[in-house]
């Protein structure tokens, strides 16, 4: 396997740079050449970003597993293509060579055809971080079903939502997930999600931890049975069904300022090659190199760079099951250790939370397999860059920062590794390809160095959101409407004197907690539902290792016999509405929230108070009732 398209050097980066902005159609033809297509394109590219609308590679026809899978299996079929740590390290490592994972993704891909699964149906995944997973996402790419995974941690009432909104039909689960010591019950949580979903006819099951699991027959299937029952058959070739460029691969939830989180769309051409693309290049992937992202595939990093760009580069792509301090602190280095992998991909938050156990985990571990370090989902802070430049990537490997989101489905700005030069805490340059614009609030540009401003995109990607499922005024709306022909990411941002990009965080109501996107809306829903509660603001502050922690100011009027038990039961309800990953840090419960007369709640002095920052409130003369800031000073929780 060789990558035509691989950047690598610096002048090669500023010459592709050059080309991909002076006639952007002609560049990504030229890359859309290097895939297998089952009908060539006619026309690389159509956009009217005030509609929101873009396509890519029309009329073309392809199926991203023939990409992914078939091409390797014709030209590597024994490469390991998927490698799995379990949980618990004593437990045997499973991997997959290109054919074998052909294989077992064209069984499902049957299996799914039998229980009348087809083109364009919505299949959503609920599964833990195991081989399957993968199988699972591929084996619906197969047959062109729309995917729709939810992470693990999410409750029954999130999986429901997400499955009404997209109509899904069928779900892939598994009885439970193991996470470090907990056991997670995922068919129990499935089975409580479809009381409110009558568009599932069918449930497939992984039988994986072997925990109790009640199956409801003619609905429930065992994964393995379904299985048994294709190799009865035979387990006849499946060919790949031909999907146009612009067909939807996937849906992804994800958060946004509103209480309701959105189906991001991404197309199958377009999304193939950002993916591909982007991983060969940021990570400067080498074939017969290991690459472990230690993301979840519940989230699109895991999407683009455990599944899709590594298997399109046709790479090997290590899977982790656990967490990083399971059964120890020193798990990802014993990880590194015995995989030999060469490019670590992990989360800011990881990174800080290690620090936090000092060096001892790693002394005596093996890392110097490791090639390139990669960061992503928040801002990385200079400390939390410097340890992990210095303890495992012992000065010698390229730290890549990786700026981008759910809906751009792949890396838009980022150092090359090895190739462009790196900077702590920012994540630099542009991909080919993208267009990064900085405005005022009234949308002007501002232009020269030295300058932050909001951050916005000039120009499609071939991997930009294609619609927000079912209700594609509100992609219009979010991402178009902001700033008139720019796509607005939500993202503030700081250009340097030599134009390098430095992402500051959200703008807008979106917290980013443990590189967790989620809306302060849904958390405020989630706790209105609360009996007692009369109205919330949540907002979010500076943590040391999550990044942000979620801080909630609550009106309480219920039996109110122990604030602490309340707490206790409101973060319950959170869980339950959410998923735990939602549940505020802290909860202060107050009389009044600080609100214009106009009704609309000051959340910049809220943000100021959980930030400890109780004098310089700004102007509080407009406020309806003053008083009550003094209050929620008073009350503050600190620590
Ligand atoms: O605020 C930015 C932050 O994560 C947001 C996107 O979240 P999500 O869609 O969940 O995708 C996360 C994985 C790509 C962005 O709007 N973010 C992501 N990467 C970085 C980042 N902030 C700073 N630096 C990054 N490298």
């Amino acid at each position: 396997m060789s990558y035509p398209y691989q950047i690598k050097s610096l002048e090669t980066y500023q010459q592709e740079y050059r080309k991909s902005t002076d006639n952007p159609e002609a560049f990504w033809e030229q890359i859309g050449q290097h895939f297998e297509w089952k009908k060539p394109f006619e026309k690389t590219l159509e956009w009217d970003f005030l509609e929101g609308k873009t396509e890519w590679y029309l009329g073309g026809q392809l199926n991203i597993t023939e990409n992914a899978l078939d091409r390797h299996v014709a030209t590597q079929p024994d490469a390991i293509a998927l490698v799995w740590e379990p949980n618990h390290p004593d437990a045997a490592t499973r991997s997959f060579t290109y054919r074998e994972l052909q294989h077992r993704v064209m069984q499902l891909g049957h299996v799914l055809k039998k229980k009348g699964i087809g083109k364009g149906d919505r299949v959503c995944i609920y599964m833990g971080m195991v081989p399957e997973l993968a199988i699972a996402v591929l084996a619906c790419a197969r047959i062109g079903a729309v995917h729709s995974v939810i992470f693990g941690g999410f409750s029954a009432q999130s999986i429901a939502d997400r499955i009404q909104d997209a109509q899904a039909s069928a779900v892939i689960t598994c009885d439970g997930a193991a996470r470090g010591a907990k056991d997670i019950p995922l068919k129990s949580v499935v089975d409580e999600a479809l009381l409110q979903c009558p568009s599932v006819h069918s449930v497939i099951v992984l039988a994986h931890t072997q925990s109790p699991c009640n199956m409801f027959a003619g609905r429930d299937f065992w994964w393995a049975n379904e299985i048994a029952e294709i190799e009865k058959a035979g387990s006849p070739f499946l060919p790949a069904e031909a999907m146009d460029s612009e067909d939807p691969l996937f849906i992804l939830y994800t958060s946004g300022s509103t209480g309701k989180p959105k189906g991001v769309v991404h197309s199958t051409a377009g999304y193939m090659v950002w993916a591909a693309y982007t991983f060969v290049n940021v990570f400067q992937y080498q074939p017969g190199q290991i690459h472990f992202c230690t993301a979840d595939i519940g989230w699109i990093t895991g999407h683009s760079y455990i599944v899709y760009g590594p298997l399109l580069a046709g790479g090997t792509s290590l899977m982790f099951e656990g967490i990083p301090t399971y059964p120890d602190a020193g798990r990802f280095w014993e990880i590194v250790e015995k995989h030999r992998v060469n490019i670590l991909y992990t989360a800011p938050t990881a990174i800080r939370s290690l620090m936090g156990f000092g060096t001892e985990p790693i002394e005596g571990k093996d890392l110097s397999s490791l090639r390139v370090l990669g960061s992503v989902g928040e801002p990385i802070n200079e400390e939390a860059w410097h340890w992990y430049d210095e303890h495992i990537g012992k000065r010698n490997s390229p730290i890549v920062d990786t700026w981008w989101q759910t809906e751009t489905g792949g890396i838009l700005i980022s150092n090359l590794a090895g190739v462009t030069p790196s900077k702590p805490a920012f994540a630099t340059l542009p991909l080919p390809g993208v267009q990064p614009v900085l405005v005022d609030e009234h949308g002007h540009e501002i232009e020269g160095n030295g300058v932050s401003g909001n951050l916005c995109i000039r120009f499609p990607w071939p991997g930009i959101i294609r619609t927000t499922y079912g209700d594609h005024e509100r992609c219009k709306s979010t991402y178009f409407s902001v700033y008139p022909n720019l796509y607005f990411t939500g993202d503030g941002c700081l250009r340097d004197e030599n134009g390098n990009y430095r992402i500051t965080g959200r703008v807008d109501d979106v917290l980013n907690v443990s590189g967790h996107r989620i809306g302060t809306a849904e958390v405020e829903n989630a706790i209105n539902a609360h009996t007692g509660v009369v109205e919330s603001a949540v907002v979010g502050f500076p943590h040391e290792v999550k990044g942000q922690g979620i801080y909630a100011y609550v009106i309480y009027q219920g039996q109110h016999h122990d604030d602490e038990l309340t707490k206790r039961d409101i973060l319950a309800t959170v869980s339950k509405v959410i998923g735990p990953i939602a549940k505020p840090d802290k909860i202060q419960f107050v009389s009044g929230l600080p609100k214009t007369r106009s009704g609309k709640i000051m959340r910049r002095i809220l943000r100021k108070i959980a930030d400890g920052e109780l004098e310089n409130l700004g102007d509080t003369t407009t406020l309806l009732d003053p008083l009550v800031v003094d209050e929620i000073k008073d009350g503050r929780i600190s620590g």
